[in-house]
């Protein structure tokens, strides 16, 4: 079963007689989306232990709910206050901002939920637990929404932007292919590798976000763009064309270090990645 199909057919169920809960907590996460965070850390298992992808499949589950969640809360009107997502409208323009506060709130606790429950060892689990937590909270995306946030109209230095990116996505994507290495245990050296790839993997899949801001049409991008005017982007810092340059010699760069990475993982990354590489380029 591919990971779309799994999430497709396992939904979330509530014991609960309020009258959309339920289709609010899946409404989501079953839209259309590009499954990145999942698929990274599925690649890095099926290369390593493709027995093991039954066992990750609701850890990768755990992770798009997770990513979910930020999008959600993302969208509201206090944050970036978008009316599309996914394709379809966003959860509080389709219900209310209560629902949409309180169903990100229980796709990051049921996040937590499914690797505490998955058919993993105790150890993977609690290892898997820390680095979505450190990747996705206090020192992770949170700390980057905030700044984000805080400073729209301020205008930071590239070397802040940089570690804004890094917060706000890339460390949840470098989790995502370590979550991967810990649950086929991989050696501590080959999780380090893994991590700063992911790092900077993340840091151009934000870069190349901010770029389909600039460029793409909502019905193209299936969310609300041109939106990011008062944000500190790579687009609004350095104009359209060095944001395109940065991508460029970052995604060769990444072609590169693909190369040092573990065989298997290498290749089956190489597949995965190729149409995410230069995703800047289409228009
Ligand atoms: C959007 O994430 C937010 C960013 C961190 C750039 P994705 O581009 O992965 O969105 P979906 O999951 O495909 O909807
Ligand atoms: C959001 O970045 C990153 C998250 C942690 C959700 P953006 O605000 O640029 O993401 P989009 O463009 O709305 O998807
Ligand atoms: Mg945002
Ligand atoms: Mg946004
Ligand atoms: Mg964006």
């Amino acid at each position: 079963m591919n990971f779309e199909e799994y999430l497709q057919n396992n939904p979330i169920e509530v014991d609960t007689f309020h009258p959309f809960y339920q289709e609010a907590l899946n409404y989501t996460l079953k839209g259309k989306a590009k499954r990145f965070r999942p698929q990274l850390l599925l690649s890095v298992v099926e290369a390593k232990n493709p027995l093991l992808l039954p066992s990750a499949m609701p850890i990768a589950l755990a992770l798009e709910m997770f990513h979910t969640y930020s999008l959600i809360h993302d969208d509201l009107p206090l944050m970036d206050d978008a009316s599309l997502r996914r394709g379809r409208e966003t959860l509080h323009k389709k219900y209310d901002e209560l629902t949409a506060v309180l169903v990100g709130d229980a796709l990051n606790t049921h996040a937590f939920y499914l690797i505490s429950t998955a058919p993993l060892s105790s150890d993977v689990k609690v290892s898997l637990i820390t680095l979505l937590s450190q990747a996705g909270g206090v020192e992770g995306m949170v700390n980057g929404q905030i700044i984000d946030c805080y400073f729209e109209k301020k205008q930071l230095s590239l070397e802040e932007l940089k570690q804004l990116h890094l917060n706000k996505t890339a460390k949840l994507i470098a989790a995502a292919l370590e979550m991967g290495g810990v649950i086929v245990n991989l050696p501590k050296q080959e999780l380090e590798k893994l991590k700063d790839f992911g790092l900077k993997l993340g840091l151009l899949f934000q870069i190349q976000d901010d770029i389909i801001d600039e460029v793409w049409s909502d019905t193209k991008a299936l969310k609300t763009t041109q939106a990011d005017e008062n944000k500190n982007s790579f687009v609004k810092l350095l104009g359209i064309e060095k944001a395109k340059e940065s991508a460029n010699s970052l995604a060769k760069e990444l072609e590169l270090e693909l190369q040092h990475l573990d065989p298997q993982i290498s290749q089956a990354l190489q597949t995965l990645l190729k149409k995410y590489f230069y995703r800047h380029k289409g228009q």
